[in-house]
Parts: C-alpha cells; structure tokens; sequence
C-alpha cells in the first residue's frame, strides 16, 4: 500500500517543502505554500514476474505518412509549425478573457471541416453556453463534439475507446482533477497530475490534445516549469486590453520553430486571421509629427514593420522619469547612454517616454537604431525623413551593427510603400528600387535631426 505523504507545494513555483513556511525558498513568494497529499512512489513493493522487454526500432525505416493536418488557419499553422502534429500535446496559455476559448473552438470547427473528428470538452462552460458562442460565431452546423465536464477520468474515457477522437481539447487544465489525488483543481499537484494522465492517453491513442492553461498574476501558467516540460508544444495568446488585435507566440515548439508569432483581430464574429500585420500596426501613423520613426523588425520568419513614438519634455525632477511601453527598459537606458558619452546629445535634463504604437511588444535589438531616431527627432522637434524605416544595433562604442534578415525586412518596406532605409553599414541588402543610407554611427542622423543648432544647449 503506498504511503499518503503530506507536502508543501509553492503554487507560483510549483517547488515541494517538508513544512510550511511564510516565503517560498525558491522563488520568494509570500504565502504562496499549500499543504497537498500525495501517494509516495517509494512506498510501492517492485513487481513480481518477469522485467518488461524494451523493443529496439532502426531509425533510418521509412515513415509511412506525414502525422501533420493543415488547420486551415494560416496564422495557427504558422506557430504550431506547419499544421496539428498527430498526437501532439499543446499547451495554449493566456490571460482570462484574452480569446483562448474562441481561438479553439474556431480552430476545432475548421478541423472538424476538414474530416477530422474533433470533441471540445470545456470545465468551465455549460453545453448551452458554447453552443450559444458558436451560433455567434457562425459555426453552429460544424461536426465537433461537445462535453461539459471537470473529471479527467471522464475525459480519459473519451481516448480510451475503441474509436478515440483525432483532436481533443481539454479547456482548462485548471478546473480539472484526478480523484485519485487530495488537492484542489488548480493546485500544481493537481494540474501536473491531470496534464500527466491526459497526456500518456492521448500520446498511446495518436490524439492530438490541446489543453488551455490560466496564466497567474506574474504571467506564468500555473506550474509554469512543470507543465511546459511535460507537453510538446507551448503557445501563449497575447494582447492588449483596449486593442483588438491578439498575438499567437510560441515559447517552446518539438515540431517546429519558436519564434513565429500568429495575429489575430477579435471582432464580434470572433477571431480573424490578420495577413498583412504590418499595415494594422502603421494604420494611424502622422508622418508629419516629430518623435516617431517606423522600424521594419522581424518575428520570427515574417517581417513586421511598427511605429515607434518618442516624447521628450525637459524636466524639474531630480531624477527625470523614464517610462517604456512595449519595449525594453534598460535597452532605452543604454541607448540614452550612448547617446551622451558617445555623441554628447545630453537627454538627462528630459523626461523620456517611448512607446510601440498599437500595444505591441518589440525585442529584438534592431530596434536600437529606430528608437535613436525617434528620441532624435522628438528632441529636434522635426519629423523623420518621409518614407523612411530603421533598423540596426548600437553597440555601447556607439557603432551600429548590422542585425539579421536585411532583405527581408526592406522588401516588405517596400511593399508597404516606404522609400528609404536607415540601416547598419555592411548589411547585405541585395537589389531593391529603396534607397539605401548605410551608416557607421549616429553622425548622420543628429546631422539631419540638426541637434548641433538647436538653441537650447542639447549639446
Ligand atoms: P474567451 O475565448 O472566452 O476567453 P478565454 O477563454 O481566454 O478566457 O473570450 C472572451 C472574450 O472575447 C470576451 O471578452 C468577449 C470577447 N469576444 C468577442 O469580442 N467576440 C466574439 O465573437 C467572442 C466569441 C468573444
Ligand atoms: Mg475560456
């Protein structure tokens, strides 16, 4: 008989405890320790009978189908690498209310379309409540299979049937739980058990499985580490209250890349996909306005080209305030910095806000050179060149550097109309009808942006 232990599990962190303490030894979180029961494996005698025989598979044998389904959404198919993996676990993580239900239960629909049998089992909604939601969205004739249930038991008797589903989706994760174990549903012990059943019975049956978890406060899905070990994929679906656009990313990909990201519009007829996101994010954009400069960044394999707007107001405090929507805090520092040790343009008198328009979240260090034009041009008070975009490191020498995927980024500028590109030295651009402004250092553009002139001792 095994032998029931008690344990303290950090929920935030998901680390075990022997005793209850205030404060997680690990991640520092404050009363973040629950108390869960769990049956100790160490307890179990070995089995009698014979050792199980592993069998040994050559791996040059020839692969007899391709285990991949388009989901008929191009934007899906993008992130998850190419289409649904045939029994692949995926792991979709994102804020409450963020669209993560609608995402699956349209991308269920389209699969279903397509002649896979596709059964949605939701923890959370009534029957009646997605079937409501899916006559909102148009797709109220479409063959998916419905269950309204928190038991992963009755849920595992969907796989282990002689006719199991080719795609279930289990929305969410945290409102299930085993009977097996003494723990709330959405305590870690509880969450890696469920994740761990579902899992084994889908891989053995070859059903792919999609499972929705919550993220917490700190923008982690519940057992963050433990979860995202366990499943083959890691989406998680993004975006800004107030906007309508949602971004697909993913952290963490066995079947393809992870850096690609998926745009979506919520509207009231649920998600669309959007194809062209470049000319979402430039949608509003005065380009006669100082402090704002385009750069043409990349996600993942697409090029992606937004808006980057800069303020810079003199200030009366001590320390001037910084503040950095969509971007990189101590990237802005550095560039601040480079800017005076390097070019002696002096911005610590100045309060600096810098902002991505639309809501959206740039990374990548190209964007160092289309930030330095926008701080530019708002201390100048002049507009950049019309038709212009950025893109290049600065390097704490002050030289710029060259970043990767220079073609692509100035052929979809070009597309979208833009005529001329501010970009690093030494980059290879290929042939384009852009003018191209190669540059070593910022010379150029405080030149252009005439700081050297201007009347109020900015340099
Ligand atoms: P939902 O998919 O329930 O979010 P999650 O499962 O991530 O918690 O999405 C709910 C939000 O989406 C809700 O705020 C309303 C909005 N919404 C629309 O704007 N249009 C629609 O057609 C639908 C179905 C939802
Ligand atoms: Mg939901």
């Amino acid at each position: 008989m095994a032998k029931a232990q008690t344990q303290y599990v950090c929920q935030s962190c998901g680390s075990v405890a022997p005793r209850w303490t205030g404060r997680c030894n690990d991640c520092g979180g404050w009363n973040t320790l629950t108390s869960e029961t769990v049956e100790s494996f160490y307890g179990k005698p070995a089995k009698s009978g014979k050792a199980p025989k592993l069998e040994l598979v050559a791996l040059d044998g020839v692969v007899d189908h391709t285990p991949r389904q388009s989901t008929g959404s191009a934007e899906l198919d993008r992130v998850l690498g190419g289409g649904l993996v045939e029994g692949a676990a995926t792991l979709i993580g994102g804020d409450p209310g963020i669209g993560k239900s609608t995402l699956l239960l349209q991308a269920a629909c389209l699969l279903s379309a397509r002649g896979m049998v596709c059964h949605y089992v939701s923890g959370e909604e009534s029957i009646n409540q997605i079937k409501l939601r899916a006559a909102r969205l148009g797709l109220s004739h479409a063959g998916v299979m419905l269950a309204a249930s928190t038991s992963v038991r009755e849920v595992l008797g969907l796989v282990n049937t002689p006719n199991p589903p080719q795609l279930l989706v289990v929305d969410s994760i945290q409102t299930m739980h085993l009977d097996t174990i003494d723990a709330a549903p959405g305590t870690v012990t509880q969450v890696r058990a469920c994740t761990h059943e579902l899992i084994q019975a889908c891989k053995k049956k070859g059903v792919a499985v999609i499972i929705v978890g919550h993220v917490t406060k700190e923008g982690q899905i519940a057992g963050p580490r433990v979860l995202e070990h366990m499943v083959d994929t890691v989406l998680y679906f993004e975006g800004e209250r107030g906007h309508s656009f949602r971004i697909l990313r993913a952290v963490k990909n066995r079947f393809g890349g992870t850096d690609e990201i998926g745009v979506f519009e919520m509207s009231d007829k649920g998600l669309t996909e959007v194809t062209n996101p470049s000319a979402l994010f430039l949608g509003n954009r005065n380009q006669d306005v100082s402090g704002s400069a385009v750069l043409a960044g990349m996600e993942g394999t697409r090029p992606l080209l937004v808006e980057i707007q800069a303020l810079v107001a003199p200030s009366q405090l001590a320390t001037p305030r910084r503040a950095v929507v969509g971007w990189d805090q101590a990237r802005l520092a550095m560039v601040l910095a480079v800017l005076e040790a390097r070019y002696g343009i002096r911005l610590s008198q100045f309060e600096v806000y810098l902002s991505i328009a639309g809501g959206f979240k740039v990374n990548e260090p190209a964007a160092d050179l289309a930030v330095t034009a926008a701080l530019l041009s708002a201390l100048a008070d002049k507009p950049a060149p019309k038709g212009a975009i950025f893109f290049g490191e600065l390097g704490l020498s002050g030289e710029l550097r060259p970043v990767a995927r220079t073609e692509t980024r100035i052929k979809e500028a070009e597309k979208l109309g833009f005529t001329t590109a501010y970009l690093p030295e030494g980059s290879v651009t290929g042939t384009s009808g852009m003018t191209i402004r190669p540059l070593n250092n910022l010379f150029t553009l405080a030149d252009y942006f005439e700081l050297e002139n201007k009347p109020r001792g900015y340099r």
